[in-house]
This record gives structure tokens, C-alpha cells and sequence, in this order.
């Protein structure tokens, strides 16, 4: 499938400034470059624009919700298109709040061809707050919830219906920090979650065989892949870190074996934060993950 990059220079969904420069640090880390080795085809569509952030306290449980808005209807936008042309969208972020737009439209488009969405969502984080529950307001912690309905109609109802997703049809990976609200909200939905607990003790990959499993040909997979799943002390460049994480060589497994399934449909990459990073680490990673991702391995594989 050819790929198309989309950046998505924003941090309006963030507490801290800084992920808006994510899209350019993943390109200087030379993204475009390794995808055209893996032999694709590749275009990179530049930056989407959209409001500035005001940085604003929260109101009504919401910070910078009307800008959130206008991103997301962006994003929705732009990735719709590239799947109309059959190109596999990349989301170069921006903070997780855009994960709303992207699966919004990855969701429609799978409607519309009778395909079945599953989504992959590798974070250190449920992301599953409500402007009720949430300890901060800041909306990419609650882009989980958006997608099953839980949220403001501008974002729940982004695409026109909602839900957007079902529990059988998301599996978060890595999760180690859930708020207490949150918490409670997570376990009534019923989340299908493989918390670092549960790595830790079964162990990579005998989770991500579970987290892959009863996928099938007609099975769209989205990635949304928050860079504050990897360990902070591979990965300091994201504003929200939490120790725990998968380390590389466990990350480079949770690539491998998603590529192995050939499903990979839609990519978000989000939440690198350059001005928390040293010297362009964290991106650089993020590529080398991608390449596994987009089937890089030592040998021949079958
Ligand atoms: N749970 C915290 C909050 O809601 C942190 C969310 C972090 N989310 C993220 N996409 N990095 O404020
Ligand atoms: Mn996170
Ligand atoms: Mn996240
Ligand atoms: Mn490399």
C-alpha cells in the first residue's frame, strides 16, 4: 500500500507545549527516507494548519476544546481523502487528541467498504477521561472516550454517528498510568486492556498473540502509537512520561509482529514532544520502530 505522511503540528490537546514540532522531528529523524528503503511508496503531504494554542486553563472540564474541534475536523478530513485514493495515512503528531479525526475516518471508511476496524493502541495511558473525571482537562487524555461516545457531540459526533468504536475493536497496550475516575470509567466500559502487569508477567509475546488474535484478511488495523508507551529511559522526548515501559528490544517485538500480520491499514504516531527530547532520541527511535513496523528484520523472514 503506498503511505502518505500527514503532519499534525499541534499541542493543543497537551499540558505541556512542544509536541506541535513533532511532525518536523520525526522528518529530520529521516522517516520518509526509511519508508522509501522498506521499498514504498511514499508522499508527505506537509503539515495540516489550525488554530494556535491560546494556552488557556480548562473551562468546563475542557482546555482548548473549540480548538481541538477545528484539528480534529482537519485531520478527519485529510485522512479520509488519502483512503478514498487507497494510500495508507500516517499521522505525524501533534498530541493524542488527534487520534479522534484520524480514527473517526479510518472508522466511516471502513463502514463504507464492509471492512471490520480493529485499533491498536500502544500508550502508557487509558486516555479515557471525561471533562468530568479528568485531573486536568487537557483532551488528549481523552480521546478513548471520545471514540466510544463519552465526551462533547462536537467530538463524539465528529463523523455523524456515535459510537465510533466498540470494546471488541480496540486492545491498549503498555498501559501504566489510569487517573481514578478514570479507572472506575475504564473498568464499566469493559476496555480490553494488557496493562504492563500483565506483560510483565506473560510477557510480549504471548500478549500482542492475544492482543492480534481473531484477526482476519478483511480486518483493518490502526496504530495509534503514543510515544510515551516506550520506557522513558529510551524515550524521554514525550511531555507525559511514566516509568515501566516496554524497553526497546520488547518494542521492536510489539513492531515485528503487527507487521507480520500485513493488516497495518492507518498510523498515528503522537505525543513526541521535541523540546523534552536530547538530541532528536526519541524520533530517532520512533523510526526505527516504524521500520519494523513497515517489515525491517535482521534476516529473510517467510
Ligand atoms: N491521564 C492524564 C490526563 O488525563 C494524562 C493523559 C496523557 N495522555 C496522553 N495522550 N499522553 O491528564
Ligand atoms: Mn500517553
Ligand atoms: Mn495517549
Ligand atoms: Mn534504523
Amino acid at each position: 500500500l503506498p503511505v502518505s505522511l500527514i503532519g499534525v503540528p499541534t499541542d493543543i490537546g497537551a499540558g505541556h507545549r512542544g509536541a506541535s514540532m513533532g511532525p518536523e522531528a520525526l522528518r529530520v529523524a529521516g522517516l520518509t527516507a526509511a519508508l522509501i528503503d522498506r521499498g514504498l511508496d511514499v508522499i508527505d503531504r506537509g503539515n495540516l494548519s489550525g488554530p494556535v494554542n491560546p494556552w488557556q486553563p480548562p473551562y468546563d472540564g475542557y482546555r482548548h476544546l473549540p480548538e481541538v474541534i477545528a484539528w480534529n475536523r482537519a485531520v478527519m478530513l485529510a485522512v479520509a481523502a488519502e483512503l478514498k485514493l487507497q494510500r495508507m495515512p500516517i499521522m505525524l503528531g501533534g498530541d493524542h487528541c488527534l487520534a479522534i479525526g484520524s480514527i473517526t475516518a479510518v472508522a466511516q471508511h471502513c463502514r463504507d467498504i464492509g471492512k471490520r476496524l480493529v485499533v491498536v493502541w500502544l500508550d502508557a495511558h487509558a486516555d479515557f477521561n471525561t471533562s468530568a473525571i479528568t485531573p486536568s482537562g487537557n483532551i488528549h487524555g481523552m480521546p478513548v472516550a471520545c471514540l466510544f461516545g463519552h465526551g462533547p457531540d462536537a467530538l463524539t459526533r465528529l463523523g455523524g454517528s456515535t459510537p465510533v468504536l466498540s470494546t471488541d475493536q480496540l486492545r491498549q497496550v503498555g498501559i501504566r498510568s489510569v487517573d481514578a475516575g478514570e479507572k472506575r470509567l475504564v473498568k464499566e466500559v469493559g476496555l480490553d486492556i494488557y496493562d504492563m502487569r500483565y506483560i510483565d508477567e506473560i510477557g510480549v509475546k504471548r500478549s500482542m498473540e492475544e492482543v492480534l488474535s481473531g484477526l482476519d484478511k478483511n480486518t483493518h488495523l490502526h496504530l495509534s502509537f503514543d510515544v510515551d508507551f516506550l520506557d522513558p529511559a529510551i524515550a524521554p522526548g514525550v511531555g507525559t512520561t511514566v516509568p515501566g515501559g516496554p524497553n526497546y528490544r520488547e518494542a521492536q517485538l510489539v513492531m515485528e509482529m503487527i507487521a507480520d500480520t500485513g493488516l497495518l491499514g492507518s498510523l498515528d504516531i503522537v505525543e513526541l514532544n521535541p523540546a523534552f527530547d536530547v538530541h532528536n532520541q526519541t524520533a530517532a527511535l520512533a523510526v526505527d520502530l516504524v521500520e519494523s513496523l513497515f517489515g525491517k528484520s535482521t534476516l529473510m523472514r517467510e
